[in-house]
């Protein structure tokens, strides 16, 4: 398929989706939301496809939403578009795990979609912002909620407020990324994770997928109680029966996504 604003590949059974208007530093025109939700459509219909990566490049994963093109919206036009959840979301809605590779900018909308994908690697370079306040807005795509949820109050807070960039260092600190890899190696580790994902059963990394976002939607005992239920699911799989088996006979389980 061809793609203007993104480059989509496959690395085995790996997705991969490149971010790709360098002379804009990714920013995110509607353009590239909607070529991003092809991408994700194609992949989450793909049998071959256990997990998805979202990258951008060295110097930014995305500087925001495209400033340019949002500047002259009127508010009829934001509330007749429902600007932002036609297309951004569609990353959340995924069942295959996304992986955000951050290296760069990831700053405004950036940030949310890095949000939005099921954890985030960071390269050494990355930063993290949500500057909206400074060009006299705010997050529009989950910023306020999502950072919030990542790093508590007070560190959201005073980021929204003041449009202070973290580091990766600080966001791993804050629990934003789940490790920090050398910018040189964040593409091939984070293919890596991708891959291992890829190699479990596929309903059963649905199902774990599932049950750890309800943490961020529901009370403790809905989740709890979720999580009870997609367990005792598990046990209806081919899957489970394979993987138990082989532990005991002490070789690899060959999942059959069933
Ligand atoms: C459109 C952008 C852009 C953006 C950068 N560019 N960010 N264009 N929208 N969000 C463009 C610049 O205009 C410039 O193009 C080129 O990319 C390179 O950027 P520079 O500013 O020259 O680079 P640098 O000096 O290295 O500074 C990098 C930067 C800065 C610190 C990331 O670009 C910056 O502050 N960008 C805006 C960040 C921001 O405010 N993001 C939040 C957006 S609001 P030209 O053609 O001029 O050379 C948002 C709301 C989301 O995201 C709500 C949901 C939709």
């Amino acid at each position: 398929m061809p793609f203007e604003n993104i480059i989509v590949e496959t690395r085995g059974q790996v997705g991969l989706i490149t971010l790709n208007r360098p002379k804009a530093l990714n920013a995110l025109c509607a353009a590239l939301i909607r070529e991003l939700g092809q991408a994700l459509d194609t992949f989450e219909a793909d049998a071959e496809i256990g997990a998805i990566v979202l990258t951008g490049s060295e110097k930014a994963f995305a500087a925001g939403a495209d400033i340019k093109e949002m500047a002259s919206k009127s508010y009829m036009d934001a509330y007749l578009e429902d600007f932002i959840t036609n297309g951004w979301e569609r990353v959340t809605k995924c069942r295959k795990p996304v992986i955000a590779a951050v290296a760069g900018y990831a700053l405004g909308g950036g940030c949310e979609m890095a949000m939005m994908c099921d954890f985030i690697l960071a390269a050494d370079t990355a930063k993290f912002g949500q500057p909206e306040i400074t060009i006299g807005t705010i997050p529009g795509a989950g910023g306020t909620q999502r950072l919030t949820r990542a790093v508590g109050k007070s560190k959201a807070m005073e980021m929204v407020l003041t449009g202070r960039m973290m580091d990766a260092a600080e966001a791993e600190r804050a629990g934003l990324v789940s490790r920090i890899v050398p910018a040189a190696d964040l593409l091939d580790e984070t293919i890596k994770v991708a891959e291992r994902i890829a190699s479990m059963s596929r309903p059963i990394v649905y199902m774990a997928k599932e049950a750890v976002n309800a943490a961020f939607e529901t009370t403790l005992a809905q989740g709890v109680h979720l999580e009870r239920r997609l367990f005792q699911s598990a046990f209806a799989t081919e899957d489970q029966k394979e993987g138990m088996a082989a532990f005991s006979e002490k070789r690899s389980p060959a999942f059959k996504n069933r």
